[in-house]
């Protein structure tokens, strides 16, 4: 007989039928709790949704407005760079949440990193922001307090019983399958809990969409770090799985689950979580996630599209390429390479056809925040790690090797040029599974987006695409026979 049980005691729940899920003590404590059905444990409001709700109304009126009286306004041209460029630069989507400016880098619903770190609530006195607080703020455009953040922290921390398929599904994959691949199936499996597409089937109003994507919104985040915990501790702890710890912040509990308790490590984990989740609406994961919602998938379907994208090395797998790019660099040239032996390895890089890892960036046109509030990070926690100095020195070496090429409109480090070596630092050593971090950051950004998006009752997204040969024909063109 399968044994069924919910590892309660340890304030999350995790179901499962049987074998080794948690620590003996836990288990043996579910076990005696066991036989329990499991259940989402959706609370029936929280402080959060009601701040939401209040909010909503105003926001719809003022979009109705800016249809009304500014929708016939041109917002610029388009030239064929633009069109056959990756869309660079066409303001073609409306995103609430946060803003890229490409000098001075991103703002969240206004706030700037630095400006976030000191007005959002931490775990620690003066320590890094919770990424609960940034959800908040994301939601409601206000900076939560205290109370509040506890509020969202506690209200995640009951809604983080993940479906028992979940773990079956897992353990049904080849260990050696790709982090992020395992993440997109986790999170598509875990569909069969959308409120949003059961109220969709039953034919909810349109009008109340946002109320079950909420409620998708907050599920799938308070699932993911238990989720991204049990992939890695499958692919490199041998499924020895960890329980939460119920005195944990929702990030400081991803660490955790992890295997991972160091104090500075959980506040990397609360930084790391707080600084990814954005980056306005139109880079790949971002706009994916939302382009799908706007068929009205739902929130899980959406987000596992978003996470197939931020798998592309040029987007989020960038983490992972960078940390293998600079223990490369690392074996060619040692520990304390010159200025020219560093110069020569980038410029050997780029002779061979592979870009530098970690720089460069479709926007921004300055060192991106993110990478500057972890190099801050690192000088106060680790000033004296030889990967973090090999880090700084390619800060100083691959700009201008980059510039030299004269084509690379941003020689400067995004915020992919440093994570990995501080989470290496901490133990963290399997890059492979650096862009689930990432992914579970994201979703903060793209599903909080996605409920403004449901709320506001933005369509179907379908941009016109076009052929060489139109574009030939409008400017009167003849192609070279
Ligand atoms: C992020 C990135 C994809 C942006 O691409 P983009 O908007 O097309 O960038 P640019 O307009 O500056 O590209 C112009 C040229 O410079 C090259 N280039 C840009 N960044 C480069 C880098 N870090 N290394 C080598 N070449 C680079 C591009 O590949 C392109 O070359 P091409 O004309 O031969 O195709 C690009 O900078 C890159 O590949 N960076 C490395 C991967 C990375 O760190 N990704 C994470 C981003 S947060």
């Amino acid at each position: 007989m399968v044994t069924t049980a919910i590892i309660q005691a340890t304030g999350a729940f995790f179901r499962h039928g049987g074998g080794s899920f948690g620590a003996a003590g836990q288990l043996g404590a579910a076990l005696a709790s066991g036989g329990q059905r499991y259940f989402s444990s959706i609370p029936a409001t929280s402080e959060l949704k009601a701040v939401l709700a209040q909010k909503i109304p105003k926001e719809q009126a003022r979009l109705k407005t800016i249809k009304q009286q500014l929708g016939s306004k041109s917002l610029g041209d388009v030239t064929v760079d633009m069109c056959i460029g990756g869309m660079r630069g066409i303001p073609g989507m409306l995103w609430e949440t946060s803003l890229l400016d490409a000098e001075e880098g991103i703002r969240f619903r206004g706030y700037s990193i630095p400006e976030l770190q000191a007005a959002l609530p931490a775990a620690v006195e003066g320590g890094e922001p919770l990424p609960e607080g940034l959800l908040w703020l994301l939601l409601t455009g206000e900076v939560p307090n205290k109370a509040q953040v506890k509020s969202v922290t506690e209200d995640l921390r009951r809604r983080s019983a993940v479906p028992p398929h979940i773990k079956a599904l897992l353990e049904a994959l080849p260990v050696d399958t790709h982090p992020m691949t395992q993440l997109v199936t986790l999170v598509s499996a875990m569909q069969t809990e959308s409120e949003f597409a059961k109220a969709y089937a039953s034919g909810i109003h349109k009008s109340k969409y946002w109320e079950p994507y909420y409620e998708d919104t907050m599920n799938l985040l308070a699932r993911l770090p238990t989720v991204a915990a049990m992939i890695y501790r499958r692919t490199y702890a041998g499924g020895n799985y960890i329980a939460p710890d119920p005195k944990l912040d929702w990030a400081g509990n991803l660490a955790h689950m992890m295997g991972f308790d160091d104090t500075s490590a959980l506040e990397l984990m609360r930084l790391y979580q707080t600084i990814h989740s954005d980056h306005e609406g139109g880079n790949v994961s971002a706009h994916t996630t939302h382009l799908v919602g706007s068929a009205l998938t739902d929130p899980y379907l959406s987000f596992a599209a978003g996470m197939c994208g931020l798998a592309g090395p040029l987007h989020g797998l960038a983490n992972q390429e960078v940390l293998r790019w600079i223990l490369d660099v690392k074996a060619d040239v040692g520990d304390s390479p010159s200025k020219e032996q560093l110069t020569k390895y980038v410029q050997g890089t780029l002779k061979s056809g592979r870009v530098v890892p970690g720089y460069g960036h479709a926007v921004l046109r300055k060192t991106d925040p993110r990478y500057t509030c972890q190099r801050e990070f690192a000088l106060k926690h680790l000033p004296h790690d030889p990967l973090f100095q090999l880090v700084s020195q390619l800060y100083e070496v691959v700009p201008p090797v980059l510039l030299a090429t004269g084509k690379v409109k941003n020689p400067w480090p995004n915020v992919d040029a440093h994570s990995g070596v501080l989470l290496q630092y901490y133990g963290m050593r399997e890059e492979n599974f650096y862009t689930v971090l990432f992914g579970v950051s994201r979703a903060i950004g793209v599903l909080a987006q996605g409920v403004w998006s449901r709320a506001l009752g933005l369509p179907i997204e379908r941009p016109k695409s076009l052929t060489m040969e139109v574009i030939e024909k409008k400017f009167g063109f003849s192609p070279a026979k």
